[in-house]
């Protein structure tokens, strides 16, 4: 009889643990941008996802040749589309062959959400396509729920913190005006049908001049104090002042996805290689760990990582260039692990960086 129970009781306690892990996996996804000349094939691409155990991936088109690859892979897939394909899709008709093509006829694809634009903004060099993105949203969503998809694949865009004209501190976070008029139809849109926001989080562009531990998770204590909010890296501060933003606009329950987020391992004056490593690393042990944001504790962050290769022939500044996490040839930049490590209350083991190990001069 004891035996009975003691059996039993490690039966629950197994799948208490099961579940645990369930609910709490929340793997980090990698971006792959293909603005480059020396890239390895779509196909070599999708094994070096497979061997490293990355199962997330965003890109940033519908690119035949990777999505055929990704065809019958565990890969839960962020499907991007393209800034200059917005204006097509504000016709029904558009949008419901876009889906047939690229969605429909990949069956064995796990297609997650839809990305509608990239950081279209009013204020940048994007605002054309401005009036373009909810339409375009708006008819993508019908198609995919015609198609008997809408519970599965989520419709969203990706945005940044560019529109954010308070962020500062992040409970006061809020959009600039004329940001708001664009984006506030598009968060209630986001709430009426459950889909995530993507934003697009880089702490190495807020913060280039300021403090360095603060951005890299390695801060020892308090750095913002925002109405009892106590807040030690600069990443949970700017995707709380997102989710300040959102609830000021009616998207209060619209949970925010990370689409992007990484450090580059060279191109600017101080940014060593070990800074990039050390971002990545602790950006990982923080997302998926329980912790949560000051704002949204307790849950790890679904992130994905920009991005999988050094991109050649970007534009822009030299950093830009330099945001792999692995090399053209397919060498791993940095040591970075993919696999989760849960113990047994479902809590990651957070592998922070010590400050004595992080010895950068001229900080
Ligand atoms: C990927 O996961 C498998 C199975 O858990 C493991 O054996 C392998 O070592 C992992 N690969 C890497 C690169 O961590
Ligand atoms: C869309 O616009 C953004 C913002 O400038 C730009 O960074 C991005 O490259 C564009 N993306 C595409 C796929 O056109
Ligand atoms: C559908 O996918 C197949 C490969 O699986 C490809 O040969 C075909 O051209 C695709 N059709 C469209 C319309 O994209
Ligand atoms: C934030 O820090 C203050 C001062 O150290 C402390 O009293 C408070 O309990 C902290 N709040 C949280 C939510 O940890």
């Amino acid at each position: 009889m004891a035996k009975m129970l003691l059996l039993l009781w490690l039966l629950v306690d197994l799948l208490v643990f099961i579940i645990t892990v369930a609910q709490d996996a929340q793997p980090v996804g990698v971006c792959y941008g293909r603005v480059g000349d020396d890239l390895p094939s779509q196909q070599d691409v999708v094994n070096l996802y497979k061997i490293n155990n990355i199962t997330r991936m965003r890109i940033y088109d519908p690119d035949r040749a990777t999505l055929q690859a990704l065809k019958g892979t565990n890969i839960e897939l962020i499907i991007g589309v393209p800034n200059d394909s917005l204006q097509s899709l504000n016709q029904q008709s558009a949008a419901n062959t876009w889906v047939r093509n690229n969605i429909q006829n990949y069956s064995d694809v796990r297609f997650r959400y839809v990305a509608v634009g990239n950081e279209v903004d009013p204020n940048n060099a994007n605002s054309q396509y401005v009036s373009y993105v909810l339409p375009a949203m708006r008819n993508l969503h019908n198609a995919i729920t015609a198609a008997g998809l809408g519970n599965q694949i989520k419709v969203s865009t990706a945005t940044y913190a560019g529109l954010l004209g308070v962020s500062y501190p992040p409970s006061n976070g809020a959009f600039n005006d004329n940001a708001r008029e664009f984006i506030e139809p598009i968060i209630k849109f986001l709430a009426e049908n459950n889909s995530p926001m993507l934003v697009n989080i880089y702490p190495y562009f807020v913060d280039a001049n300021g403090n360095l531990l603060y951005a890299l998770f390695l801060s020892p204590g308090t750095i913002v104090s925002d109405n009892g909010r106590n807040y030690s890296n600069l990443f949970d501060a700017i995707l709380d002042a997102h989710y300040a933003a959102q609830a000021s606009v009616g998207g209060e329950n619209v949970e925010i996805v990370v689409s992007e987020s990484g450090w580059p391992s060279a191109g600017g004056d101080a940014w060593t290689f070990q800074t990039a490593e050390t971002y990545y690393t602790n950006l990982i042990a923080h997302v998926t760990g329980i912790t949560g944001t000051p704002a949204k504790p307790g849950r790890s962050i679904e992130t994905y990582l920009y991005s999988m290769f050094d991109e050649g022939m970007k534009p822009g500044a030299e950093s830009e260039r330099h945001f792999g996490i692995f090399y053209p040839d397919r060498r791993p930049k940095y040591q970075l692990s993919f696999n989760l490590i849960k113990s047994r209350n479902g809590k990651i083991s957070e592998r922070y960086g010590l400050l004595s190990a992080f010895s950068v001069q001229g900080f």
